[in-house]
């Protein structure tokens, strides 16, 4: 019986979310009695979550799906809420799409599919346009790490940094209720998972009716059976030294803060619509590093944002200078369709974007060195 699942391949692109979104998938479909394969030769089924945070992250998918086997090739996740149907247009092999708050669909999609496929019926479907995920779809219990899980505490995004795509492709921000967190904690807990990272693009904004995201923090922190947790993202602008004195009273929290700066410019810091100076973020820092002892901390950078000039750029490598971060992503802009920055003129050129990348890459190595 067993060997008559039909076999699923999913592979992941992009961050975090996308890391769980593809385990609520896999789950899912393992309920539906598919077979969740690592062999993307042997699966009749491929599936893509997939990533639209810049022109690289798009590049690699629409690559890999040339190459896919498989009878039935999906695309989901953020590429799909950013193209929807015009993927069939440029990829016709694919056969179905599914954006990224209509995951729970996917399972019965399939099911349409491998009905019709070979008949002159055969069709192709897509389904992106829900604002709502129903919180029963985070558990299935389907984990990779048996030791370490990701929990989602919001969706979406409702800041649109000017560069950003994420809140054309993830919808608006929805906290999930705290009761349902806690449960799904719990749940992981039961089959032996200590360890969890708490997931939001913004964990700040974190609001379910009486609790915010430092309440959230004691409630987790109180879990019994939970030995240790983390959360991402901050963002500077809603970031306080309360959330630093919570950080430093839940004794199983993580002491590790990952900030992203984005730039060290307050002009482009405005352009880029982030809401904070150059000089608030130091103070956060500060803050930061006297109120969370040996905390680490880690940030993201963006080079060549439109009309960003070397004077900029310089005051971004002073700021990675003097701070000190303990890591740095660091990433060259790429336009995004519907944001805000994309009607701005894309005006560092392609060689002056790299050679900046590679200096603060080269210069956050040296720092990364020193401070092991
Ligand atoms: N919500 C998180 C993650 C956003 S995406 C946050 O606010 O930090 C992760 C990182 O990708 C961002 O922090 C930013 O540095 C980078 N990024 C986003 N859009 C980009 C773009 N258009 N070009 C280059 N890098 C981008
Ligand atoms: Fe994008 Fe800004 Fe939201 Fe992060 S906070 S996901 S960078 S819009
Ligand atoms: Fe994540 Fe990429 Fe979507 S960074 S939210 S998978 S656009």
């Amino acid at each position: 019986m067993r060997d008559n699942k039909k076999k699923v391949f999913l592979k992941t692109f992009g961050c975090q979310m996308n890391v769980r979104d593809s385990e609520v998938i896999c789950g899912l479909l393992e309920r539906q009695g598919y077979q969740i394969s690592d062999d993307e030769d042997k699966a009749d089924i491929v599936i893509f979550n997939t990533c639209s945070v810049r022109q690289h992250a798009e590049d690699k998918v629409w690559s890999a799906i040339g190459r896919v086997k498989a009878k039935i090739i999906g695309i989901v996740g953020c590429m799909a809420t950013n193209y929807r149907q015009a993927i069939f247009d440029k990829a016709p092999e694919v056969d179905f799409v599914v954006g990224t708050s209509d995951i729970a669909k996917i399972p019965l999609i399939i099911a349409e599919i491998e009905k019709h496929k070979d008949s002159f019926l055969a069709k192709k479907i897509y389904e992106t346009d829900s604002d709502h995920r129903e919180d029963e779809i985070y558990h299935t219990g389907f984990h990779l790490d048996k030791e370490h899980a990701f929990v989602v505490v919001s969706e979406g995004c409702e800041n649109y940094c000017a560069y950003c795509v994420v809140p054309y492709v993830r919808g608006r921000l929805r906290s999930r209720p705290y009761s349902d967190i806690l449960a799904e904690i719990k749940e992981d807990i039961d089959a032996g998972i200590t360890k969890i990272t708490l997931l939001g693009q913004n964990v700040n904004m974190y609001n379910y009716k009486e609790v915010n995201f430092i309440e959230l923090l004691k409630l987790v922190n109180s879990v019994n059976g939970l030995k240790e947790f983390s959360f991402i993202t901050t963002h500077p602008k809603d970031t306080t030294a309360k959330l630093f004195q919570a950080m430093n009273d839940a004794d199983k929290l993580k002491k590790y803060l990952h900030l992203p700066v984005q730039s060290g410019s307050n002009r482009i810091l405005k352009l880029m619509n982030r809401g904070y100076t150059r000089e608030f973020y130091l103070d956060l820092v500060e803050n930061y590093r006297k109120i969370v002892k040996n905390g680490t901390l880690t940030t993201d950078i963006i080079v060549g944002f439109p009309t960003e000039t070397k004077e900029d750029f310089q005051d971004t490598y002073e700021l990675v200078n003097n701070v000190g971060f303990d890591a740095a992503y660091i990433f060259k802009y790429s336009v995004r369709p519907h944001t805000q920055a994309a009607s701005l003129s894309d005006d560092v050129d392609k060689k002056e974007k790299e050679r900046r990348h590679s200096l603060i890459l080269e210069l956050q190595k040296r720092i990364s060195l020193k401070k092991r």
